[in-house]
């Protein structure tokens, strides 16, 4: 854990400001009842949470069934995820909230459009009744491949009011990886756009799906929203139009009564091995996990304009984008393109305009923003924002302080939120009324969660050591498991130790008990927050004809945290040149998405390897960082091929 080191030195306090404590959904008082109760009690405590925070059709039984490493969380208790986001808020005393902002969307070029709750709820059971239409039966998948547009959390919304599990697929995978996670979940329809906004120029999905659908034949229906206008070709019979589908549709459709173990959605995230795993959450816990955390650590208020600004398609904008902050009853804002178009400061001159008072980011944006000038912030009033929030990665001091000063100007609170696709919603964090932060720790669990730092054997590791970070008892917001494997889920995550989960990440903690997270430990590499395998990767370069033999591994960069560096030797007879470089770029894209494409590609005769032929990862990594001294070699196979890497010209 080499940076542990650097981390010790932070030692710089901020208190929560007074003003700010004082009016906080969770305040000092609360925020260590709740501690205590969840230290003592965790079950006690979600059930209280579960109580408060969400509505229910009909009790739960028993608050956790915990069969290690299957849990079952309000076993019995009936739900519906979209009546607790809609349905809730504009019925009886809170009928009001029915011409509220549910959700204010602005697209890249500048268009925009607003949803109250009123007209969420009336779209969302439209389309839910377009999709009983095609057939779509409870339990049944639906795959979402769709750029950052309302319609987007209207189907996901959709589903959920019918009890269908969605499957999003973020709008940047290639047409393959969207074919290989349709036919894994076996989704039935696919949901999409002819395209979306980026850079300023308009980009197609449509054809993606089109080919994805080739080698998919569980999909009966395609549904396309008209985004860009642009000429879509549609399939006769299997392909419709949204708006068309809607005209038709009633608005009236009842919620289903959801059992609160019922699937909810799949997510597909990198491990270590080439396929994907399709994360799977369910409802009660998930929707506790997530409405609790948002309201206690972003302290929603009625009177909130809440920007988190992840793509729907990844886990931050299911939890924190839409389930979390509708179930509040809060305002969503949502955005369809890049932070710098037309200008630098697009993003400071939405919150200005739009008046955003909760901001919620990735540690690599406000890097790039560093980068780009602090002149493009101070451009704006940003006097309305009063809470910030970090996200994916580590955050390091010196972006957390730029982050306080320049946008926060000293004034807002940052939480600093640690969680995975797999954990559902936040499990360290600051609470923003309560826990003093320090830059670069995600500080304390949250209430309920139950954290700690072990090594290898399970032994608990000493302050300021540095260990595997281990969650020691179930929590709502887990996930059940990995969509048709629970071999690979037990492996993954419960192998490590015995009914503990291990989430692959390094973690010390510091003298206060602060969580300060290293991030990954893994063959998994953090690329602005994403999470990307090293052998997704490699498997997609060696699946190019001119290439024998590929190794790829992560290593630091200033802006997205982590730049993947691929280690290429191509088959004989084939020249190693840019030529080629530019070839594995593109196998990537189309294999996988231009977010896992090299950023350096480097030629080699061949890869350093064990004698019983393992890569030798850390070694690449250390040449890839351009480190001297390699550390021990004695178990390579050819010492030679290491010289010839160090020396072999970055493309
Ligand atoms: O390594 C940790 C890092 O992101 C991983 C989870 O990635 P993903 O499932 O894509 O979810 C990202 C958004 C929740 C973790 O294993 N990570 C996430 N948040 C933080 C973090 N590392 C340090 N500090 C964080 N706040």
């Amino acid at each position: 854990m080499p940076d542990i080191e650097s981390l010790l030195k932070e030692t710089r306090v901020f208190k929560p400001a007074k003003e700010f404590s004082r009016q906080a959904n969770w305040n000092k008082k609360t925020t260590a009842e709740y501690r205590k109760l969840g230290d003592k009690n965790p079950e006690r405590f979600w059930a209280k949470m579960a109580k408060e925070n969400v509505s229910w059709f009909a009790p739960w039984k028993k608050t956790l069934q915990w069969k290690p490493p299957f849990a079952k969380w309000f076993v019995g208790g009936k739900l519906n995820v979209s009546y607790n986001c809609l349905d809730r808020h504009i019925e009886g005393e809170n009928a009001w909230r029915r011409n509220k902002a549910a959700i204010i969307w602005e697209g890249e070029p500048g268009d925009s459009r607003t949803l109250t709750y009123g007209e969420l709820h009336r779209e969302v059971c439209k389309f839910a009744n377009v999709l009983k239409g095609l057939g779509v039966k409870k339990g049944e998948r639906v795959a979402l491949y769709m750029p950052m547009v309302p319609e987007l959390a209207i189907a996901m919304l959709a589903c959920t009011r019918i009890g269908a599990p969605h499957s999003i697929v973020f709008g940047g995978f290639s047409a393959e990886a969207l074919r290989d996670r349709i036919n894994d979940a076996g989704a039935k329809v696919v949901i999409t756009s002819d395209g979306g906004f980026r850079r300023g120029a308009p980009f197609e999905l449509k054809p993606a799906v089109d080919e994805a659908c080739e080698g998919a034949d569980c999909v009966d229906h395609v549904v396309v929203v008209k985004r860009t206008g642009e000429e879509t070709a549609m399939k006769a019979g299997r392909d419709q139009w949204w708006h068309e589908l809607m005209e038709g549709a009633s608005a009236n459709c009842k919620p289903a009564r959801l059992d609160a173990e019922h699937p909810l959605f799949i997510l597909y995230t990198s491990g270590t091995t080439g396929s994907p795993k399709g994360i799977l959450h369910t409802t009660g816990g998930y929707l506790t996990h997530v409405t609790t955390t948002a309201k206690a650590i972003f302290d929603l208020k009625e009177t909130d304009t809440y920007w988190c600004t992840a793509d729907i398609g990844w886990i931050t904008g299911h939890s924190y984008v839409v389930y979390g902050i509708l179930a509040n009853g809060a305002t969503t804002f949502m955005y369809e393109g890049v932070p710098t178009h037309p200008g630098p400061d697009r993003f400071w001159e939405m919150i200005d305009r739009w008046k955003v008072t909760i901001f919620y980011t990735a540690p690599t944006a406000i890097r790039t923003f560093i980068r780009l000038g602090d002149e493009h912030p101070k451009r704006h009033d940003l006097s309305s924002l009063r809470l910030l929030g970090s996200v994916g990665e580590p955050i390091n001091p010196e972006a957390w302080m730029w982050y306080h000063r320049v946008i926060g100007n000293k004034r807002c609170p940052i939480v600093d939120t640690w969680w995975q696709t797999e954990t559902g919603g936040i499990m360290i964090t600051p609470l923003p009324g309560a826990v003093d932060t320090k830059p670069g720790s995600g500080t304390l669990a949250f209430p309920g969660i139950h954290a700690t730092i072990l090594d290898e054997e399970g032994k608990e590791v000493a302050a300021p050591n540095g260990g595997l970070l281990a969650i020691t008892r179930p929590w709502p917001g887990m996930l059940r498991g990995i969509w048709g494997d629970p071999k690979r889920y037990r492996e993954t995550y419960w192998s490590k130790w015995k009914d503990i989960y291990f989430p692959s990440d390094g973690a010390h903690k510091d003298k206060s008990s602060y969580f300060w997270i290293m991030g990954r430990i893994d063959d998994v590499m953090n690329i602005s927050g994403h999470r990307i395998g090293t052998m997704e990767v490699e498997s997609a370069i060696v699946s190019h004809a001119d290439v024998a033999e590929a190794a790829v591994v992560g290593r630091p960069d200033e802006i997205t945290g982590t730049a993947i560096v691929a280690f290429v030797t191509p088959k004989s007879g084939v020249d190693a040149g840019s030529a080629l470089a530019d070839k594995v770029r593109k196998q990537v894209t189309r294999e996988i998405g231009a977010i896992a494409k090299p950023k350096e590609i480097r030629f080699t005769d061949a890869l350093p390897k064990t004698r019983s032929g393992k890569i030798m990862r850390r070694l690449l990594r250390d040449i890839a960082a351009g480190k001297e001294g390699i550390g021990d070699t004695s178990t390579l196979e050819d010492f030679s091929v290491l010289a010839k890497i160090r020396e072999s010209d970055e493309d």
